[in-house]
């Protein structure tokens, strides 16, 4: 039997996605794979009377099974109310689908919103997979993400990357003919906590800057599709101060650098109005337990370490929505 998201509670991206637009912010999209993730992210959430996205990757459903990450999502919606939401806003989505199947497993069990990401696939099969994923997902009033452009991986020159960035001139054409609600795009983000080499950043003041995002097609995209909402995958800004306290606790995290938060502002006054972070939650967590295990040695119960990890990390969603994607009091 088939499970809604509207029998959840979950609602899709369309209307947060207009008025993300139209208000110049973006909606935070954070992973999750733990209960500690999913409470931190309501909390955070219903404090900054905040839409939120939670999303779940395929390593996420094969980590903590599908069909429990759904009834947590189902659960966030009542602990959302139990904190005192009157009006939660909250979508379930699947992050990077990478084929039919998936997304339609997911559209038929609860999940408000799919991403199918044809981007490593030629134009064309992009464009077929896409449309195919989204004539199944409108049926049942579940939004589409699509990605068109690929992501750089840290490997790459600065120069290579370019080449991956997403055409301008191809996205008419790629959103009229895949009908897709939203677009994914490259414009010098990539996923992980090691997104630049050193040596692609410049020295200011002590501190590693990497090169700036592709502004530039963001808004040559922005011109050819106006209003259209548009997705950064990628986004952690890997806080520095966490990184010092993963390595000071024993960790061993060399040149873990992301995209600086103020790019990230600028992004969410655009078009842009999903903005993913999956990479600064790991991090907030690991450092948090880091700590913990390093300064308790004597402590065992998981809920002693767990509690300042999930504190650790609704600090940082909430510095996300109020001081980056200004999203809060948005519902
Ligand atoms: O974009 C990737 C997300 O950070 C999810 O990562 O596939 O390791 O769960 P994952
Ligand atoms: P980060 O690795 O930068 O957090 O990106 C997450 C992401 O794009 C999930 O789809
Ligand atoms: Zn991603």
């Amino acid at each position: 039997m088939a499970t809604s998201y509207k029998d959840l509670g979950l609602v899709n991206t369309r209307e947060m996605f207009a008025k993300a637009v139209k208000g110049g912010y973006a909606i935070p999209a954070f992973n999750f794979n733990t209960l500690e993730q999913m409470q931190a992210i309501v909390m955070a959430a219903v404090e900054t009377k905040s839409p939120v996205i939670m999303q779940v990757s395929k390593g996420a459903r094969n980590y903590a099974n599908g069909t429990i990450l759904r009834n947590l999502a189902k659960g966030a919606v009542e602990y959302a109310k139990e904190l005192g939401s009157t009006n939660p806003q909250i979508v379930l989505h699947l992050d990077h689908g990478d084929t039919f199947e998936l997304c339609k497993d997911c559209i038929d069990n609860g999940f408000s919103s799919v991403m199918i990401d044809g981007s490593s696939l030629p134009y064309e099969d992009n464009i077929a997979l896409t449309r195919k994923v989204v004539e199944y997902a409108h049926k049942f009033d579940v939004t589409v993400e699509a990605e068109l452009g690929v992501l750089a991986g840290v490997e790459d020159e600065v120069s290579a990357a370019e080449s991956h960035y997403t055409k301008p001139e191809e996205v008419v054409d790629f959103a009229t003919r895949t009908g897709c609600d939203s677009l994914a795009i490259s414009i010098g983000t990539s996923h992980g906590a090691h997104k630049f080499t050193p040596e692609q950043c410049t020295l200011v003041n002590g501190v590693l800057v990497p090169p700036p995002l592709a502004f530039d097609v963001l808004h040559e995209i922005e011109k050819q599709l106006p209003g259209f909402p548009i997705v950064l995958h990628g986004s952690s800004s890997v806080p520095q101060d966490e990184v010092k306290t993963i390595n000071q606790f024993g960790g061993k995290l060399e040149a873990a650098i992301g995209i600086p938060e103020e790019q990230l502002r600028e992004a969410s006054k655009s078009a842009v109005c999903k903005i993913n972070i999956d990479s600064d939650s790991r991090l907030a967590m690991t450092a948090a337990i880091r700590k913990y295990m390093a300064e308790n040695p004597s402590h065992f119960d998981p809920r002693q370490y767990l509690k300042p990890a999930r504190e650790n990390m609704k600090k940082m969603y909430i510095h996300k929505i109020v001081n980056v994607l200004g999203s809060n009091d948005k519902l």
